[in-house]
């Protein structure tokens, strides 16, 4: 068996299409740790900040003295950056083999075919969905798997002004029902317990294609697989959670208390010129009604500060909506251009150290907010799907709650992959502690 490496940066479609590629060539393939014991290295790219964008460069062009040792070695770069850089890949990186963008990935072994033949390099960036793929997934740490990524869409057609995501990614395409449920089933036979519904809108599902379901729908569908404890679902944009939808949320017994609700900002004038479709007070009222119809659930979001001509009023807006809302936990960014998303036209920029400050600022609300929810816990008893052993500590079992906060705890005998309760004694700042109380499930 020859070795592959797969590195994947950025989000969890990513991740999902890392396991893609693996499961695509793993007869011919078997996975390695390090880049030097490899015969074929992918890296999976993210483009939706600089950042991100940045370290591609760094580890791949490290990977130049091993392709001069030796030449055989075949490497690709793939995902949102091969995407936005094509060609130009080559011209920075010559020792790049394959330029694969996030629908061409599905083409790797096409890809690699030619390579081997001596025709490329390759650059596939063509925008050509294809759903059909294989429904088993090796899981890319070798582990047996109780949770596990689905992608129900591709794709955005919202063109948020920093976002460059709808020009790597393309148009929104979703998914047909039967071949979700069909993946869904053959990974819940695998031993899976919870499912996570990728896209990135996943409220948007099917609007566009004729005679699918709703998202609410589909998530009825899914609720049907038997054995399958648990669904989450992740990216919903706010201007497309509906009341169907939250129903759902609130009566699907298998669709678990949290929700990632993206608001980036607080203040109109933000919104509006990030081109977010919603108000403050839309969103507001959106999460009031959530919580009206499920007490217990938990939210989450993202935020950038310093879009350009963000004021020092508009980020007082951002702090008082984070208080208002209280997030159990929050994802900000710094915002940064990004090639082709119309902001980087925009000419009033905020001064990097002022984007550090604001951040710094919005961190620090978030902590303290974060630490009073988690301290809420103590005393409690949650329910846990335990995900295997604790990577810091291996004398505890770790897990998440229903609402998604890490629970590392104390408990006899082996617990991987059943539903537990346990009694919270102790928290941190990302996560809770406590003893085992009972096996729910999965005996
Ligand atoms: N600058 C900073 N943050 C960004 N995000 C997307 N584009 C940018 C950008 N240009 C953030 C948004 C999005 C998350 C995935 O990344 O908050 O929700
Ligand atoms: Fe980007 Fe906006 Fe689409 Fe999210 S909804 S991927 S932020 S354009």
């Amino acid at each position: 068996m020859k070795r592959v490496f797969i590195r994947t940066f950025g989000c969890q479609m990513n991740e999902y299409d890392s396991e893609r590629m693996y499961a695509l060539i793993k007869d011919e393939y078997t996975l390695c740790q390090e880049p030097k014991e490899a015969d074929l290295i992918l890296v999976n790219t993210c483009s939706v900040r600089k950042k991100a964008e940045e370290k591609v460069y760094g580890l791949v062009g490290r990977l130049k003295h091993l392709k001069k040792q030796r030449p055989d070695l075949i490497i690709g770069v793939c995902g949102c950056v091969a995407q936005q850089e094509g060609e130009k890949i080559l011209k920075r990186l010559p020792h790049v083999d394959m330029v694969l963008g996030p629908q061409a990935v599905y083409r790797l072994p096409e890809a690699l075919e030619k390579v081997k033949k001596g025709q490329g390099p390759v650059i596939d960036t063509e925008f050509k969905p294809d759903f059909h793929q294989p429904l088993i997934f090796p899981h890319l740490n070798g582990t047996r798997p109780v949770k596990a990524f689905v992608t129900i869409m591709q794709g955005c057609d919202n063109f948020c002004a920093y976002c460059v995501v709808p020009y790597t990614r393309g148009r929104e395409i979703s998914r047909p029902p039967e071949e979700i449920l069909a993946e869904i089933e053959c990974l819940v036979k695998q031993g899976v317990r919870e499912v996570m519904l990728l896209g990135q809108n996943v409220n948007s599902y099917g609007r566009k294609e004729k005679g699918f379901p709703s998202f609410a729908k589909l998530l009825r569908e899914v609720a049907q697989i038997k054995g399958l404890w648990r669904i989450r679902f992740t990216t919903s944009h706010p201007k497309d959670l509906d009341h169907e939808l939250m129903e759902a949320i609130a009566d699907i017994p298998q669709v678990c208390e949290h929700l990632h609700l993206p608001v980036q900002a607080g203040s109109n004038r933000v919104l509006k010129r990030m081109n977010r479709k919603y108000t403050r007070e839309e969103y507001l009222a959106k999460v009031e009604q959530l919580r009206k119809l499920c007490l217990e659930i938990c939210l989450t979001t993202d935020i950038i500060v310093g879009f350009p001509g963000e004021s020092p009023e508009d980020v007082e807006e951002t702090l008082s909506l984070l208080k208002e809302v209280r997030y159990a936990e929050i994802f900000s960014f710094k915002y940064s251009d990004r090639p082709l998303a119309r902001a980087t036209q925009f000419e009033d920029k905020v001064p990097e150290e002022e984007k550090a400050r604001r951040l710094a600022k919005v961190h620090k609300l978030q902590e303290k907010i974060t630490r009073e929810i988690n301290e809420s816990f103590i005393g409690r008893e949650v329910e846990v799907l335990v995900e295997g052993k604790s990577h810091s500590n291996e004398t505890l079992w770790t897990g998440r709650t229903r609402s998604n906060h890490v629970v590392n705890f104390e408990g006899e005998g082996d617990l991987k992959g059943k539903l537990v309760h346990v009694l919270i004694e102790s928290c941190g700042q990302h996560s809770l502690r406590g003893q085992l109380v009972n096996i729910l499930r999965g005996e």
